[in-house]
């Protein structure tokens, strides 16, 4: 079950190293033998009359659509909780296609409503660049989240229209289903299954939420799935898009901390999530005896000790594990927990380390059956996922967007895990992080100025110009 790929850390590390040799990439030979070698052209000639200063964002519309996006809420504001195929996801997808149309993109969705849209480019037949982010939400969470890469690109559209600039490549819009993993347990839903995820397709057939809503009933709800159950239908080419940009928020406190407008994405961390439940006696609280126990919370509480523990152990800041959900059944004050249930997540920039930490976690969940007396009844890997890697060229196309428009920025990876992960497998991807206050995200108190917006929003039309111009 667990697998390890040796030469991806290794990859990853001298990627994460050579991406911040600046110097190399301003040095025109070396630029043109990279051209040569990929046969990807590095510096894009736009149309002369496209001036990269006069792109002009509507700040305050764009502001207005994540606000009118963050009503539709099953939380009070300022949270957001809109959870996949919920009444306010049907509405906040509507109100997405909605501003697409008035964008003028042409609309589709495929089986599990993933949203496109299009704008037809001078050679429509050229595979698309596409850009996109998602808009669910997860319980008691901000309105930025994704958002501003879905608006932000419907946005980038609009700036890129107004300028008078037209595509040579079609351009496509993508808001991703279900990125958080909220109500089926598994992150990047609807762009792991554009990747091409056979295992997911068949596991979705049998998926089934906490209130025993299966997946398909939850799509069909929702208007999507119609009179498929085989969601193969969702997969896409590899090729169908010649790069993919992803706009988000940082989500952590460094663009801000150093007062720097654009981050680029060099890489996204590997993420991993278990599912794991113990099963104990139960009984009652006054009546059952301390030696007697065989109490399931327990198991759960000493298991998320353990958690800590060996990301701590593994001795990198760069190791993060959370215990994200811990739940005890009966759950009544006086009754000893007869059965808990945990969700853990795990993330590394090193994926070896990261499977080292998944598989220590395991060998304590067995040990803690044996100390406690209790059964381990489940022990799942949902997901174990190698990191990515940002390709070279979309990097030094959001490199050079920046400059052009005199913003500073910083080569950065990212610790969160996004719909890029996985559109990397289809195509070269790159993404634009803008700060977000105090780095606070999946809160309440989640902030981008509408500053920090307009300048991701900039960044990514000047490098959509130049991604859809060759
Ligand atoms: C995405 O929401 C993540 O948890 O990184
Ligand atoms: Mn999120
Ligand atoms: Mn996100």
């Amino acid at each position: 079950m667990l697998h390890s790929l040796p030469l991806l850390p290794l990859l990853f590390t001298l990627f994460i190293s050579f991406t911040h040799q600046h110097q190399h990439r301003d040095d025109p030979s070396i630029a043109a033998t990279m051209e040569q070698f990929s046969g990807y052209t590095i510096h894009e000639p736009l149309p002369h009359s496209f001036q990269p200063t006069s792109l002009s964002v509507d700040a305050q519309a764009l502001q207005n659509q994540i606000d009118e996006l963050s009503a539709f809420s099953d939380s009070p504001a300022p949270s957001v909780t809109r959870v996949l195929y919920t009444d306010k996801d049907v509405l906040g997808r509507r109100y997405v296609k909605s501003q697409m149309e008035l964008a003028g993109l042409s609309v589709r969705e495929d089986a599990v409503g993933n949203i496109f849209g299009r704008w037809d480019g001078l050679e429509p037949e050229f595979a698309a660049v596409a850009t996109g982010s998602h808009i669910d939400a997860i319980p008691y969470s901000g309105k930025y989240d994704g958002v501003v890469g879905v608006v932000g690109a419907i946005e980038a559209i609009r700036v890129l229209k107004r300028s008078g600039f037209k595509p040579r490549r079609p351009l496509e819009v993508i808001s991703f289903t279900s990125e958080e993993p909220t109500r089926f347990g598994i992150g990047c839903l609807g762009s792991r299954l554009l990747a091409g995820s056979e295992s997911l397709a068949n596991a979705l057939k049998t998926t089934m939420d906490i209130q025993n809503i299966s997946f398909l009933d939850a799509a069909r709800s929702a208007g999507y799935a119609k009179n498929v159950d085989d969601l193969s239908s969702v997969f896409l080419k590899k090729g169908t898009y010649s790069a993919f940009v992803e706009l988000h928020i940082e989500q952590g406190p460094i663009l801000e901390d150093e007062g720097i407008s654009i981050g680029i994405v060099t890489a996204i961390a590997a993420p991993a999530s278990l599912k794991v439940e113990f099963e104990g006696n139960g009984g009652h609280a006054g009546a059952v005896l301390m030696p007697n126990r065989n109490d399931a919370g327990l198991a759960a509480s000493e298991l998320a000790l353990a958690v800590e523990r060996h990301v701590l152990d593994s001795g990198s800041i760069d190791t993060v594990g959370t215990v994200g959900i811990l739940e005890l059944h009966p759950g009544a004050i006086n009754s000893i927990p007869s059965k808990s249930h945990l969700e853990i997540d795990t993330r590394d920039i090193d994926e070896e380390r990261r499977n080292q930490v998944v598989e220590k976690i395991h060998q304590s969940a067995i040990k803690i059956t044996k100390t406690r007396g209790v059964k381990l009844s489940d022990f799942r890997v949902i997901n174990q996922d190698p990191p990515a890697l940002s390709d070279e060229a979309v990097i030094r196309a959001i490199e050079t967007a920046t400059r052009e428009l005199n913003l500073t920025s910083k080569l950065m990876i990212s610790r969160a895990y996004h719909d890029s992960l996985f559109m990397a497998r289809l195509s070269p991807m790159g993404m634009i992080f803008i700060p977000c206050y105090k780095g606070y995200s999946h809160k309440p108190e989640e902030f981008a100025s509408i500053q920090d917006m307009s300048n991701g929003v900039k960044v990514l039309a000047l490098t959509l110009a130049k991604l859809s111009s060759h």
